[in-house]
């Protein structure tokens, strides 16, 4: 009975909720073509539902997917959000191999969801950055016949003017010998796969897909002027024939469109798949510097000025809604704090979407649960620190650690602190599970706010995973009692 007074209290508030989202008329509209990121490495991502409404709120109404959960997908249905979906690159060998596969993924994948008030599914990136330097040419065979497989299940379902084949390309793909843009062209090791695959897009009527990072510029060099990763300085500049630069994002763009021209497409669409700041985990990652990142790419978006030999209004997808803190850090420990929002979608800076510059909020996310407000920290006890270190350091071998180094939000706690930051990112990401707190008894659970100054002691959210074994427990709860009453 009790359980039965619950639901019908949780039914009024999903039923004001949702009224509530529908009343509200949140402010200017966004820029048009705006999309963002939403990636899932997480160990408690947010109910695909409740970012479909954030979004809205945003009028934001394009999202790009790392992957084709069926799930996060069809939260979209009905909304007018486009999606592009995503193939990983560990899939890319076997649909390179087969067409069956192929013909398979789109039919569960993508086909599914196309019914009249369905998803708008317009676009699938086949592959990740799959010619990342970094991955010393493990899909440099696989990428083009995975498109090329994709495609023609594509054809198969009739799609084809629908929905568009491309792969997400990181901006390591061209360079220029000499820093100017008109000497851009495709790196050597990947100049005829890459021209392979610009015919493709051409002859497919689709795009190419870039992920353009001027903060990695600043992170990769010690001289990098720093301004140049901006858009309000005027002082850097790069001259290039007619042309002058003022900031990298131009210059990194205009690279790809001399390499496009060389090529014999100097017509191609390009779409930035991915451009953002991250705000911890480095001493250039913080809300200031993300705040004045957007801030001038957004003024520059609504603008519509583009680049210096692309002018006119530009596609951009920012990276990220969220931050994941299961996201590999080998690049850099900012890695897991990309997110515009925290990991709960709350609001880190301040950001106007339509490009006007006003100093104003977010819509943040609606209807978050979160888990019991308690902390596990290092326990008062601890009089002798000789044993804390080790315990840290497994602690952060399997937790999110990267707050705590040298300018980020938690670098100025000694090493008790340390000790307890990293206790609790253990803890949380285990759903405060108690034998998450033991750390060889020296861990200590506590219900007052840890939380110093700018260092924020998280707590996780429930997420839907979260959700639905808690209810099934419950569930099993109840039919076991009921077995119970049958049987005596
Ligand atoms: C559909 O996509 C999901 C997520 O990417 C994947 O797990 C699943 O295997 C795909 N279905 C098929 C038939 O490949
Ligand atoms: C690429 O090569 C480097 C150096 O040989 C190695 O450390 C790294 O693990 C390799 N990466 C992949 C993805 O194979
Ligand atoms: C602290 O603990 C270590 C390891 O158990 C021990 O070797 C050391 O003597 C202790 N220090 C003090 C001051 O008790
Ligand atoms: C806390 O951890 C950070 C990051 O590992 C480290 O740089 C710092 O020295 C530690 N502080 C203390 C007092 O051990």
């Amino acid at each position: 009975m009790a359980r039965a007074e619950f639901s019908i209290k949780a039914l009024f508030l999903i039923l004001f909720l949702a009224y509530d989202t529908l009343e509200c008329v949140h402010g200017a509209e966004s820029i048009q073509g705006l999309g963002i990121n939403w990636g899932a490495l997480a160990s408690h991502p947010m109910d695909p539902r409740i970012v479909a409404n954030m979004l809205k709120d945003n009028r934001i109404y394009k999202v790009k997917l790392f992957d084709a959960d069926s799930w996060v997908v069809s939260a979209f249905s009905g909304t007018g959000i486009e999606v592009m979906v995503g193939i990983p690159n560990d899939q890319l060998s076997k649909f390179a191999r087969s067409n069956w596969d192929a013909e398979d993924w789109v039919k569960q994948n993508i086909t599914k969801h196309l019914y009249n008030g369905g998803v708008n599914i317009r676009y699938i990136s086949v592959g990740n950055e799959p010619f990342l330097k970094s991955y010393n040419g493990s899909y440099i065979r696989t990428t083009f016949p995975a498109m090329q497989n994709i495609q023609k299940a594509i054809d198969k379902a009739g799609i084809r003017d629908k929905v568009k084949v491309t792969t997400a390309l990181n901006a390591d793909v061209y360079e220029s010998s000499s820093n100017k843009p008109s000497d851009g062209d495709f790196r050597d090791d990947i100049r005829d796969v890459m021209k392979e695959i610009i015919q493709f897009l051409h002859e497919t009527n689709s795009l190419f897909l870039v992920n353009i990072y001027p903060f990695l510029s600043l992170y990769q060099s010690e001289s990098f002027p720093k301004d140049f990763a901006f858009f309000d300085s005027q002082s850097q500049a790069i001259s290039d024939n007619n042309a002058q630069y003022n900031n990298v994002f131009d210059a990194n763009f205009d690279t790809l469109v001399w390499a496009l021209k060389k090529a014999g497409y100097n017509d191609m669409r390009i779409v930035v798949g991915e451009i953002g700041w991250p705000t911890d985990g480095n001493q250039n990652a913080n809300p200031n510097y993300a705040k004045r990142f957007y801030q001038g790419f957004l003024k520059k978006l609504a603008s519509k000025q583009g680049t210096p030999i692309r002018p006119g209004p530009m596609e951009v997808y920012l990276f990220a809604l969220f931050d994941e803190n299961l996201k590999s850090i080998e690049p850099g420990n900012f890695e897991c704090h990309w997110g515009i929002f925290r990991y709960d979608g709350k609001a880190k800076f301040p950001i106007d979407f339509s490009g006007n510059g006003e100093e104003k909020w977010p819509q943040e996310a609606k209807g978050v649960r979160y888990q019991e407000h308690k902390w596990c920290v290092l326990s008062a006890e601890v009089k002798n620190l000789s044993l804390v270190p080790g315990t840290l350091d497994y602690a952060c071998a399997n937790a999110d650690c990267t707050s705590l180094g040298y300018g980020c939000s938690c670098d100025n706690l000694d090493l008790a602190g340390n000790a307890s930051f990293a206790f609790n990112q253990y803890f949380q990401t285990r759903d405060q599970s108690v034998e998450a707190c033991n750390f060889n008894g020296m861990g200590s659970i506590v219900t007052e706010d840890p939380s110093k100054g700018t260092c924020l002691f998280p707590i996780e959210i429930e997420s839907s995973g979260y959700m639905v074994t808690t209810i099934s427990i419950v569930t099993s709860f109840l039919i076991g009692l009921s077995i119970f009453f049958i049987t005596s």
